[in-house]
């Protein structure tokens, strides 16, 4: 009869089942990507991937104080996230989008004073994404490649326009917390985050609001503990393009988009350049 081998041998001849990392997704951290794929969609509200990564968004900062403090929150747990910032905010705060894109985040345009593009004629709708663009540019050397409209409305016509004129993609959400609506309310932002977010999300936060930011490090540390990966839209977009068989590809570019209308459009106490008071009456509101 023979000896049964030794329990080191038998645990060695095992193979080990070392979770793998698909070469796409380690392929798109590598870099921040500086172009949208050649087939990039018009619109989009989330994408089509195989993994848990999601991409987290800030909109209408940055904010003097609570934008510094979400970096360090977000340099902490070395998640990288996109901001889509109000033009006048990028003017008067350039040192922070400059820390914004030294520590990987990815920069990109909500225009310049908040305004609904739909109630916008062609030249005003040019005039707020390029000062933005040219601030952005300005401020971190950066060339933004996504847009947000304010209050996710924007125009067909409009969305084509920016496209052929600025090669933007425009970037909604399937995932809001309403932290807007939810003032002092930490709880609310990281509850709804948490229940509602999945492969391919992209979370809509503020990060103007005290609240908002409070809030990600408990929630971030537990998204984390839940298997998700944290990555740049951009990153996401060429993700997809990368990974997603054709078809699949075609049927996500179908789903465009009913943009839900906003029923308010809130005026807040964002943070408004010193140089821009009394001269731009919109402030930025939500998202
Ligand atoms: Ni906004």
């Amino acid at each position: 009869m023979e000896a049964e081998p030794p329990q080191e041998v038998i645990r060695k001849a095992i193979p080990v089942d070392e979770p793998m990392e698909t070469p796409g997704l380690s392929t798109v951290l590598e870099d921040l990507p500086r172009t949208l794929p050649t087939e990039f969609r018009t619109v989009y509200t989330r994408c089509e991937v195989s993994e848990k990564v999601v991409a987290l968004t800030f909109d209408d900062g940055p904010h003097a104080v609570f934008t510094p403090r979400l970096l360090d929150t977000l340099r902490d747990r070395d998640i990288k996230a996109t901001f889509f910032m109000v033009g006048r905010n990028v003017k008067a705060y350039p040192h922070i989008v400059r820390r914004m894109v030294e520590e990987g985040h990815e920069v990109a345009n909500h225009s310049w004073s908040h305004p609904l593009l739909t109630s916008l004629g062609n030249e005003s709708l040019e005039s707020q994404m390029r000062r933005t663009h040219d601030a952005i540019v300005a401020a971190c050397g950066r060339v933004p490649i996504l847009y947000r409209p304010p209050y996710g409305q924007v125009r067909m016509s409009q969305r084509k326009r920016i496209r052929d004129t600025f090669g933007y993609a425009a970037i909604l959400w399937d995932v809001d917390p309403l932290d807007w609506q939810s003032p002092r309310q930490v709880k609310k932002v990281h509850d709804r985050v948490l229940s509602m977010s999945k492969t391919g999300s992209i979370i809509l936060c503020h990060d103007i609001h005290e609240t908002t930011v409070d809030a990600m490090p408990a929630l971030l540390d537990e998204m984390k503990q839940q298997g998700f990966k944290f990555v740049t839209v951009s990153q996401l977009i060429q993700y997809e393009a990368q990974h997603l068989p054709a078809t699949a590809a075609a049927a996500a570019a179908t789903e465009e988009i009913q943009v839900k209308p906003s029923p308010e459009l809130p005026v807040d106490a964002a943070p408004v350049a010193p140089d821009t008071i009394g001269t731009e009456a919109v402030s930025p509101g939500q998202p």
